[in-house]
């Protein structure tokens, strides 16, 4: 019986040492995901999505990266506090991501059999051992499950004998092998062709809803979660700024960056979202005071520069970080 969110993300900052000075990446994340949701996380390339996942898996490289504020709690436990063993659980059997490029993820010199099995043995037998008649088994089964044919071959190939297609699907079926409840598919597909990044996106969506667990999608195209989310958050040069139901977000969108993105998306086919909004994401090592998105804003105002906006909540599915919303928002 668990209640509360099944991830929940507090006031999360992250900064990287880099030389020539600090990169202040994220400036107070806060995110949340409730069990068996499907959520979309959406922003352009470099505004620290994959940084916030990578936060939560703990795999960010310290240094460069430091963590100077913030929680992230997976089922009430805060992951930064947790011990190796504890860690190594959530990793194993609680959440797992999909990488944006299956080809980094999937070690080369190991066979598919072998890696598929190491995830197989770990996350389902749970510290027990199992047969590796047994582990054979599960991984032919995982394989079926993402729509590979020829298991048996396939677990004897090495990751360069698969397209791009295939390596994604058997990331795919790493990640949902065993008993995971929480699935973190960041730009699933995106090298590939979009003909394959759809077949990949199908898969998935038919996964999580067969498993019931829950999924966070992290896209640069709004088109692609709403297809899949039932809840959308926005993110913007290191803070989310709108979140919202999917129906209520494209029938209301609201922050003027997700205006620009909504209007950006039929241009996204393979370029960045220039066209939707001028200027582009500001420079870490001094990013500007204020709302970040003010220097790119046609509808900043005096206060915009001066002060970080809060969420305001518009209305019970629908929160906005913009001086807009605020109350009497537009005097100012
Ligand atoms: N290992 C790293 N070292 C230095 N800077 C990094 C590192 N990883 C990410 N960053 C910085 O974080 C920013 C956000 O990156 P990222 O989280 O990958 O964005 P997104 O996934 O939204 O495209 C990048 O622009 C980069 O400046
Ligand atoms: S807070 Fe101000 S600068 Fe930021 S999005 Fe709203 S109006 Fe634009
Ligand atoms: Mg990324």
């Amino acid at each position: 019986m668990s209640v509360g969110p099944l991830l929940d993300i507090k006031d999360l900052y992250v900064h990287f040492h880099v030389f020539g000075g600090t990169l202040k990446v994220l400036d107070g994340v806060n995110f949340t995901v409730y069990s068996g949701e499907k959520v979309g996380l959406v922003g352009e390339t470099g505004c620290g999505k994959t940084t916030t996942m990578k936060a939560v898996l703990r795999v960010l490289p310290m240094p460069p990266a430091r963590i100077p504020g913030g929680e992230i709690y997976f089922k009430g436990r805060d992951i930064l506090k947790m011990g190796a063993e504890e860690l190594g659980r959530v990793r194993g059997e609680g959440i797992s991501m999909v990488f944006q490029d299956p080809t980094a993820a999937l070690n080369p010199v190991f066979t598919i059999g072998q890696q598929l099995g190491a995830v197989v043995r770990y996350s389902l037998a749970g510290g027990k051992r199992i047969s590796r008649k047994e582990i054979h088994q599960r991984a032919v089964v995982a394989l079926k499950e993402v729509a590979l044919p020829d298991a048996e071959r396939l677990l004897k190939n090495y990751p360069f004998q698969l397209s791009g297609g295939m390596r994604q699907r058997v990331c795919i079926a790493m990640a949902v092998a065993g008993s995971r409840e929480l699935i973190v598919a960041d730009e699933p597909g995106t090298s590939l062709d979009v003909s394959i990044q759809d077949q990949i996106l199908r898969l998935l969506r038919r996964l999580v809803e067969e498993k019931n667990t829950s999924v966070i999608l992290i896209t640069h195209t709004l088109g692609v979660v709403r297809e899949i989310a039932d809840r959308v958050y926005v993110m913007y040069a290191g803070k989310m700024v709108e979140v919202a139901t999917t129906e209520e977000l494209f029938s209301r969108p609201l922050h003027p960056y997700t205006l620009g993105l909504m209007k950006a998306v039929p241009k996204l086919t393979g370029g960045g979202i220039a066209d939707g909004i001028p200027g582009r994401i500001p420079d870490y090592l001094d990013p500007p005071g204020g709302c970040r998105f003010h220097p790119r804003c046609d509808q900043a105002m005096g206060v915009c520069s001066q002060e970080k906006p809060w969420f305001y909540r518009v209305s019970d599915d629908h929160e906005v970080a913009c001086f807009l919303y605020r109350e009497g928002g537009k005097e100012k």
